[in-house]
């Protein structure tokens, strides 16, 4: 027997579905954007199907519950709240979507979220529900209370969305089974369960699935002094004797990420280890971090090399980000996501509707003169 996966593919408001629960067609299905939903075979004689979940890598830094977790202040007051209020009325917390730039936390959050309520955090990524079977092998595996956490949810093909339209807010799956004009729909129940959705693109979710969610929450970067009481954490956790001013400089170069700002940490006491100095001081992380080539800002090669490309190759733009990434044999995205935000927020890096360009700040800390006529310039 094959079912297949019929939810609809209209962007429906809240609970604007028919009371059938069956999907109403779009005519974008016809023109298949990724392929109707309709059309996606789902095996039911496998068994269910557990690939899709991703065990995340052992991280004893993360923080384990919301009291242990350094910065985001608004986040941590909003979730908490949410939390306490769920507890009490013994239901499954409302979906959150979390976005924002990498490293910054959005799946401790999630696993932060599940040890507060007391229930098991299921994880996987978008690109690992390719096939109908995996979202739907999740759901139904999923107990009262559980949370789904997916990575990167902007990433989620069509069909998959689909599925999770019902699931999200009715605790439904529906599935269509058999083919052509026997095909029937059946609704199977779904355990009541919060997704919590991840990503750096809240702008590329479809607008049916981001008005699913119930919290919508952005994480920032950190600021130094909650930089430098993670690192502080991480070198406790980490056994690690190190000063203060030594956690302040890991700080200062970790890009306002926590996961830069632990694996910056390693490094340091690697060399720490090497040279056997059982105090660590603001000298050693420096020499450290130089060999890796992290500057006293935080900026690292890739960095450099786009403003150095920005400047020698095009006077410090504006420069189209196809134009940079070419050049840099970058893939857009990456630049766009990973690289820029943190030359952005330093002020080093301008968007402009006509393309990136250095700023007298960023040209300043690459040890460019100042522009004549520009703020910054000598008279
Ligand atoms: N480790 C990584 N992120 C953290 C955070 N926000 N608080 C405490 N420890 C962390």
């Amino acid at each position: 027997m094959a079912i297949v996966s019929s939810g609809s593919a209209a962007p429906l408001g809240r609970r604007g579905r028919d009371a059938s629960g069956a999907g109403v067609a779009d005519p974008e299905d016809q023109q298949g954007r990724a392929g109707g939903a309709s059309q996606r075979l789902v095996d039911a004689e496998a068994a269910p199907d557990e690939a899709a979940e991703v065990q995340p890598r052992e991280d004893s830094l993360r923080p384990k519950r919301l009291a242990d977790y350094i910065g985001q202040s608004e986040l941590k007051q909003v979730l908490g709240i949410a939390v306490e209020a769920t507890r009490a009325r013994g239901e499954a917390l409302d979906h959150v979507l979390l976005y924002g730039p990498p490293g910054l936390g959005k799946t401790t959050m999630a696993l932060v979220l599940a040890e507060e309520l007391g229930v098991r955090c299921r994880i996987t990524s978008a690109p690992a529900l390719e096939r109908p079977r995996d979202i739907v092998g999740l759901l139904v595996n999923l107990q009262p209370g559980e949370l789904l956490f997916i990575d990167e949810i902007h990433r989620l093909n069509r069909v998959a969305e689909e599925i999770l339209y019902p699931a999200m807010e009715d605790f439904r799956l529906d599935l269509t089974v058999g083919k052509g004009t026997t095909a029937r729909t059946r609704s199977l129940p779904v355990a009541p369960f919060t997704l919590v959705g991840a990503t750096t693109r809240a702008g590329s979710l479809s607008s049916p699935l981001r008005d699913r969610f119930g919290l919508i929450q952005r994480l920032e970067f950190y600021d130094l002094p909650d930089l430098q009481a993670i690192v502080e954490r991480a070198a406790g956790l980490l056994q690690l004797d190190l000063e203060r001013e030594a956690a302040l400089e890991v700080a200062r170069r970790c890009r306002g990420t926590p996961r830069i700002a632990n694996r910056l940490l390693r490094r340091v006491r690697d060399v720490a280890a090497v040279q056997g100095h059982g105090r660590i001081g603001a000298e050693l992380v420096h020499q450290a971090l130089s060999l890796h080539r992290v500057d006293a800002r935080g900026l690292d090669a890739s960095d450099r090399r786009l403003l150095t490309l920005l400047l020698e190759g095009y006077g410090g733009g504006p420069v189209g980000l196809e134009t940079l990434a070419a050049g840099l044999g970058e893939d857009p995205t990456t630049l766009e996501t990973v690289v820029e935000p943190y030359l952005l927020q330093l002020g080093f890096l301008q968007r402009t509707p006509r393309g990136r360009m250095v700023t007298p700040a960023g040209r300043a800390h690459l040890g460019w003169p100042a522009q004549l006529g520009l703020p910054g310039a000598a008279a």
